[in-house]
């Protein structure tokens, strides 16, 4: 979704806002926009379409002078893409220029407000309403900081709003609801960012800010407000991030990079909770006391975290025998569901915005339900909102489809689970100890599944001009399925269904044809002759049988068209790794038809609206 940021400082704005724009793009977006201020004067360059555009046009930012500024990346929400829908937005004599990122809801009303009082609107976006009753309120008040505090209280939705005012030298000012942004300080220069990836070149020291706040820049200044306007004070933090990891380092794309960071990203998440022989909850709320006390646990999660969650829900179920919910955040929010006083809501999510994701955790909250933040984005709302927080330690994840976040995740959830069934006497010390050793060595067991590669990517070539895939799997290898037919249809456009296996002839099965694309996923030994024959009947309707299931399975051997073992495991983990082919499938096919595989289009990474 839109990236947003501001300086102001010494240097030359433009080149700092280009720079730390593109290190947002990998969140998806369909315009770009800088605006910078110097002698009294706001210049605005923007235009739809790849930020490239906007560099040639303004001679890498030659043509827009000036030490304060700020820039935005835009994905549509209201009017679409466009160079006048794009941002920065201004008021109608260029006294506030604003980005923004979020939604006015109550845009119209204001809309007609400020028409009223004489504005006129030049765009089809919820945000020009924002920008002109804010230059409405600035007239009144010649402050810019009462301007913000009259019309944030006016302003319906999620927002964060960053802006210029031309009669105020210098500064940039930002506010925020529900949305992220973040406060870089350096030497006599600050930056503001809706990611902190935008600005770990410059600086490391940042200032998270809560939810409500105000946030002014002057050079090296920085100062905050609460939405009454009064002065807060805030703690800096340190980021610790490597800034390269934010880079390909010699990868032709981040997804590649990404999948194969998955075996450290598995090892240090562990690593994070498993000491000295055992795992330790406490520091994430979660003492035996407390654990004994869960009645029921809900997971609660978008995209990839809800297969995350997926799999989860059966390994915790199996292990534990306390009864998981998984829950997609979008449906939970707006449902009346009873909630169990002593349930846990597992709030799974790699940025930590997800709109949906927030606002579920936020009704769990309110239904009295005790959260634990599964979060990949350090500092980011869901980690700090969470009762608790478990970080995976996949760190910055730059590709839109997400692979070391999910693994992440997952043995995030294999932790949790061992746990919870230790300390509730559901399995004993030996058994949770083979445990532990088997999630110990799932990351040589991904790296090994990596030296195959080679032949998926033949396989890939194949199904370049395919139109319809299935992926079929029963528990564990179900949620499997989710995942990998959503990894193949988000980057290579490749239509793509996960059925759990059982279902397939309820309707899926009048869609095969001849070659068609459908993978069974046969991990589950209890399950392996159940799938085996739905693969059976999509093979004899004409599909193109692709079997991923552990070594040492024998199933479908002989029909299958194509079978790709991964290293065994015990079956609770088996996710783990049968999810790496399958990843490594969807990305060939998208290298193969040529497609941008960190960008795909329409997507972002950070989904910060409903
Ligand atoms: C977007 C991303 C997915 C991600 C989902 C949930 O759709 O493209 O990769 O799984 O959002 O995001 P979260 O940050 O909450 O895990």
């Amino acid at each position: 979704m839109c990236g947003i940021l501001g300086y102001s400082g010494d240097r030359q704005a433009s080149g700092i806002l280009l720079a730390g724009l593109e290190r947002l793009e990998y969140r998806g977006y369909d315009s770009a926009g800088i605006a910078v201020l110097s002698g009294g004067k706001i210049k605005v360059a923007k235009n739809k379409g790849r930020l490239k555009v906007l560099e040639d046009r303004i001679n890498s930012g030659e043509e827009v002078s000036g030490t304060c500024g700020i820039g935005h990346t835009r994905w549509a929400t209201h009017g679409e893409p466009s160079d006048v829908n794009a941002h920065p937005l201004w008021s109608d004599d260029m006294t506030v220029v604003l980005v923004h990122n979020g939604i006015v809801e109550n845009y119209r009303e204001l809309r007609e407000k400020l028409s009223q009082k004489g504005y006129t609107f030049y765009s089809q976006t919820d945000t020009e309403a924002a920008v002109k009753l804010i230059d409405y309120y600035y007239k009144q008040e010649h402050n810019p900081l009462k301007a913000i505090t009259r019309a944030i209280k006016d302003i319906e939705g999620s927002y964060c709003f960053v802006m210029l005012f031309k009669d105020c030298p210098d500064e940039v000012w930002g506010a925020r609801k529900d949305l992220p942004l973040i406060a870089g300080q350096g030497k006599d220069e600050s930056f503001l960012a809706s990611d902190v990836s935008a600005i770990l070149h410059d600086t490391r020291d940042v200032y998270y800010l809560d939810n409500m706040e105000i946030v002014r820049l002057k050079k090296g200044d920085v100062r905050f407000f609460d939405g009454e306007g009064y002065a807060t004070h805030k703690e800096i933090s340190t980021v610790t991030w490597d800034s390269n990891a934010a880079e390909k380092g010699g990868f032709e794309h981040f997804m590649m990079k990404e999948i194969h960071e998955q075996a450290r990203a598995v090892k240090d998440t562990f690593g994070a909770v498993y000491h000295s022989g055992k795992i330790d909850l406490t520091e994430k709320g979660l003492d035996d006391e407390a654990i004994k006390n869960i009645s029921q646990i809900y997971i609660v999660a978008c995209g990839s975290a809800y297969h995350a969650g997926a799999v989860a829900q059966y390994v915790i179920e199996d292990l534990t025998k306390i009864p998981v919910r998984i829950e997609m955040a979008s449906e939970f929010r707006y449902r009346n569901m009873p909630m169990d006083k002593n349930a846990l809501a597992v709030i799974i999510s790699q940025s930590g915005e997800t709109a949906d994701t927030l606002a579920a955790m936020r009704r769990a909250k309110e239904n009295g339900i005790k959260t634990l933040g599964i979060v990949n984005v350090v500092g980011s709302t869901i980690a700090r909102e969470a009762d608790s927080v478990f970080y995976t330690m996949a760190g910055p994840e730059i590709a839109v489809a997400t692979t070391k976040a999910y693994s992440a995740q997952l043995v995030a959830c294999y932790a949790l689970a061992v746990k919870f069934a230790q300390v509730r006497g559901t399995l004993d010390d030996g058994e949770c100890a083979r445990l532990i050793e088997e999630i110990q060595s799932l990351p040589g067991k991904i790296d090994e599944i990596l030296d195959e590669r080679g032949s998926l990517e033949e396989l890939a070539k194949r199904f370049v001009n395919a139109k319809n895939a299935f992926y079929l799997g029963r528990n564990i290898d179900y949620a499997v399925a989710m995942e990998g037919s959503l990894k193949m249809k988000e980057i290579s456009y490749l239509h793509s269904e996960a059925i759990a296996a059982g279902e397939m002839k309820h309707g899926p099965i009048s869609l095969i044809e001849r070659g068609m694309l459908v993978t069974g996923i046969i991990t589950q030994k209890n399950l392996y002759l159940k799938t085996a024959s739905n693969m059976l009947e999509a093979k004899s309707r004409g599909g193109f049988i692709l079997v991923v299931s552990m070594r040492g399975c024998e199933a479908l051997k002989d029909e299958a068209d194509f079978v790709f073992h991964v290293p065994e495991t015990d079956c609770h983990f088996s996710a783990s790794l049968s999810v790496i082919p399958l990843q490594l499938l969807g990305y060939y096919v998208a290298v193969a038809r040529k497609l941008d595989v960190d960008k795909p289009r329409n997507l972002a990474k950070s989904v910060t609206v409903e």
